[in-house]
C-alpha cells in the first residue's frame, strides 16, 4: 500500500519512513530539502534495504504534486512537511502561514479530488499553551498559541476538522510533546541548522565542544529544581506511533474519523535532569550557566498518553538516558561525516 510521506527526509519523518517500510508500506516521499539532506535517503536504504520513492520539490508547487498523485495509487498520507522554528515564525509569520498551511491544503485538495482518505497530521503540544492542570490529556482546553508557528498547528488542526467533516474523511491529529534522540544505527537524527534552539541538540553540541556552554533559561520556576519541565519522547517510539495510527485509520470501518492523540511519555523532566541524564548516559560533561527565563516559555508540560495506549496499543518504551545515548552516537556520526 502506497503512503505519501511529506517531509519524509526530516527528523521525525525519516524515522517514520523506516518504521513504515518495516511494516511493508510502500513509501513515497515529497521533501524540498529545505531542512534536510539527501544523504538521509541513502541512510534509510542502508537501514531498511529499500529505497523509498523520492520527489524533491516544494509542496506549494501544485502541478508537481498532482503529477505524484497521477503516478501512484496513494492510499494515505503522513504530513510532516512544515517549517518549525518558533523564533523565526515570530519574525516571518507570513512565511510560516504560507508554507505550513498552503502545503497542507494542496495535499488535501488532491485527497478530495481523488476521494482518498487516511490522513495523519503532525501537530504539537504547543497547541495547549500553558495548561492549567498536569498531565495534559486530549480534552485539555487549547489556549491561544504563543507563536505564529503554534498558530499554524492550531489552524492546521481546524482545517483538518473541516476536511474530515465536509468530505467524510479519516483523519488523525498527533500532538507530539518534545521529540528527542536518534536512530539506534546512528544513521538518522536531528540535523542542526545553525545555533540550536531546542534543548537536547544544544546539550549535545555543548558536550561535543561546538558550543561553549549551555544556557539554562531560568532556575526560578515553581518546579522541584527551579528549571522548566517537559515531556521528552524518543523519536523511534514516536515513529512507531505513526504506524499504529495509520493502521487504525486504514482498518477503520467508519467513513468519517477525527482522532486526536497526545504522544508523550507521561513523565516530566526538568532541564537540569536532562543535563544530568545526558552526562551520566554518555560520560561527558555539559558545562552550563543559569540565565534569565526565555520569553514565551511555559513552566511545565507533560502528557497523559493513556488514550494512545488504549486505542493505538502504543506507548513510549525508551528511557530518557537511552534516548540521550542515541543522540550522542548521532553527534559522533555527524562529526565523522564532516571530517
Ligand atoms: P524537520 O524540519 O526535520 O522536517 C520537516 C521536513 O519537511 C524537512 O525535511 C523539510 O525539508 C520538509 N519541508 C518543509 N517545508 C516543505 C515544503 N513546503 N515542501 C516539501 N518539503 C518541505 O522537522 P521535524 O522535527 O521532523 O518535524 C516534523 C513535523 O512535526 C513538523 O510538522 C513539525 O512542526 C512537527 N513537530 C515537530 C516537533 C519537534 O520538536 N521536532 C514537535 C512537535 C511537532
Ligand atoms: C525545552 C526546555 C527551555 C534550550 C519547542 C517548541 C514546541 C515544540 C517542541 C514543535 C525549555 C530549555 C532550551 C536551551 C534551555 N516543537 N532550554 N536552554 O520550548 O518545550 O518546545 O519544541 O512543535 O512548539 O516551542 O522545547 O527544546 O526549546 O526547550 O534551558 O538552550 O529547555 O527553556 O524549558 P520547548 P525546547
Amino acid at each position: 500500500m502506497s503512503i505519501l510521506v511529506t517531509g519524509g527526509l526530516g527528523y521525525i519523518g525519516s524515522h517514520t519512513v523506516v518504521e513504515l517500510i518495516k511494516n511493508n508500506f510502500e513509501v513515497i516521499i515529497v521533501d524540498d530539502l529545505s531542512n534536510s539532506e539527501k544523504f538521509i535517503l541513502n541512510n534509510i536504504e542502508e537501514i531498511t534495504g529499500k529505497r523509498p520513492i523520492f520527489y524533491p520539490f516544494d509542496l506549494r508547487r501544485k502541478e508537481l504534486l498532482t503529477q505524484v498523485f497521477e503516478a501512484h495509487d496513494i492510499k494515505g498520507c503522513i504530513n510532516f512537511a512544515a517549517s518549525k522554528a518558533v523564533g523565526e515564525s515570530m519574525v516571518e509569520p507570513l512565511d510560516y502561514y504560507e508554507n505550513n498551511l498552503f502545503s497542507l491544503v494542496n495535499v488535501l485538495q488532491e485527497f478530495r479530488k481523488r476521494n482518498i482518505s487516511n490522513f495523519i497530521f503532525s501537530s504539537s503540544c504547543t497547541v495547549y499553551g500553558q495548561a492549567d492542570e498536569m498531565p495534559i490529556d486530549e480534552n485539555t482546553p487549547l489556549k491561544e498559541a504563543e507563536s505564529s508557528y503554534g498558530k499554524t498547528k492550531q489552524m492546521g488542526e481546524d482545517i483538518l476538522k473541516d476536511f474530515s467533516r465536509a468530505y467524510q474523511k479519516r483523519v488523525t491529529l498527533l500532538r507530539y510533546f518534545n521529540p528527542i534522540g536518534a536512530h539506534p544505527t546512528a544513521l538518522l537524527g536531528e540535523l542542526p541548522s545553525g545555533i540550536p534552539n531546542n534543548l537536547v541538540p544544544y546539550v549535545t553540541q555543548t558536550a561535543a565542544g561546538i558550543r561553549e556552554k549551555l544556557s539554562i533559561w531560568g532556575d526560578d520556576y515553581p518546579t522541584e529544581d527551579g528549571t522548566a519541565v517537559r515531556d521528552y519522547i524518543y523519536v523511534v517510539d514516536l515513529a512507531k506511533a505513526h504506524v499504529a495510527a495509520l493502521k487504525k485509520l486504514i482498518n477503520s470501518e467508519e467513513e468519517t474519523v477525527l482522532d486526536v492523540y497526545n504522544l508523550g511519555t507521561g513523565k516530566g523532566s526538568s532541564v537540569l535532569e536532562v543535563v544530568k541524564a545526558f552526562e551520566l548516559a554518555n560520560d561527558v560533561a555539559v558545562p552550563y550557566q543559569i540565565c534569565p527565563r526565555r520569553e514565551g516559555d511555559i513552566t511545565v508540560a507533560y502528557a497523559n498518553a493513556d488514550k494512545a495506549e488504549k486505542e493505538l496499543g502504543w506507548k513510549s518504551e525508551t528511557t530518557l538516558e537511552e534516548a540521550l545515548k542515541t543522540t550522542w552516537e548521532w553527534q559522533k556520526y555527524l562529526k565523522e561525516r564532516t571530517n
